[in-house]
């Protein structure tokens, strides 16, 4: 299997399996990190971990331009169909469904989840997406856990995680999330978008590589990694 993954920064991702996009959490427009733009980038399939601006983004556009299918809670779909979105699937935290790229499952997370108009936007969520055998944990907003355990005992390849701190995990309960979740590689996200979750990077790996068994990827925005 190859996988690229491209970051567009914060917790925005495509994922490029077998022809197919999937984009997860496509905040573009208002990114400062975003070297793409909604009308330019790819999409059969959007992901979202939860409602909030920064995560939902610029879905609703991507979604009418391109027809992608949107995938993510009750609420999230419901509340997309409002805006006039066909293709959306529901699912909700521990159920997971066989898309036709591959598997996908919502997990907790612990965080809120509204709509920019102030809406409910049901539980705020981890995706895990499972193709021939190898599994990425997209952690979403998320502090730290203890059932981040079980989450590793599925075996995780590579898990992104929100280093930011504010509103999320910060450098400190990462490095206890990556020690939960062993996975073989980790993704840093959810940094350096604006001022306030500014972060050194560089001293999150050292201190990925020095307390845990993972390795520390590190690319710019606009980068692409490739999980083989
Ligand atoms: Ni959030
Ligand atoms: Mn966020």
């Amino acid at each position: 299997m190859t996988l690229k993954i491209t970051w567009f920064g914060h917790s925005g991702f495509s994922l490029e399996i077998e022809n197919t996009h999937v984009l997860i959490d496509p905040f573009l427009s208002g990114n400062p990190l975003a070297t793409i733009s909604p009308d330019q980038v790819r999409a059969n399939y959007i992901l979202l971990t939860h409602a909030h601006g920064d995560h939902l983004g610029d879905t609703v556009a991507i979604a009418k331009r391109t027809g992608a299918t949107v995938v993510g809670t009750f609420e999230i779909a419901t509340w997309l169909q409002k805006q006039g979105l066909q293709a959306v699937h529901a699912q909700n935290t521990g159920g997971g469904y066989h898309h036709p790229f591959g598997h996908v499952k919502f997990v907790k997370a612990d965080h809120s989840s509204s709509f920019p108009d102030g809406s409910y936007g049901g539980q705020a969520c981890g995706i895990i997406i499972t193709h021939k055998g190898k599994r990425l944990y997209f952690a979403g907003d998320t502090a730290l856990f203890s059932d981040m355990r079980l989450i590793g005992d599925m075996g995780i390849e590579v898990a992104f995680l929100p280093i930011g701190d504010n509103y999320t995990m910060g450098i400190e309960d990462s490095v206890d999330a990556t020690r939960l979740i062993r996975p073989h590689s980790v993704f840093p996200i959810h940094y350096n978008t604006f001022p306030v979750i500014q972060q050194d990077v560089s001293l999150w790996a050292r201190r990925i590589h020095t307390e845990t068994d993972a390795k520390a990827i590190v690319i710019d925005p606009g980068s692409h990694f490739v999980v083989e």
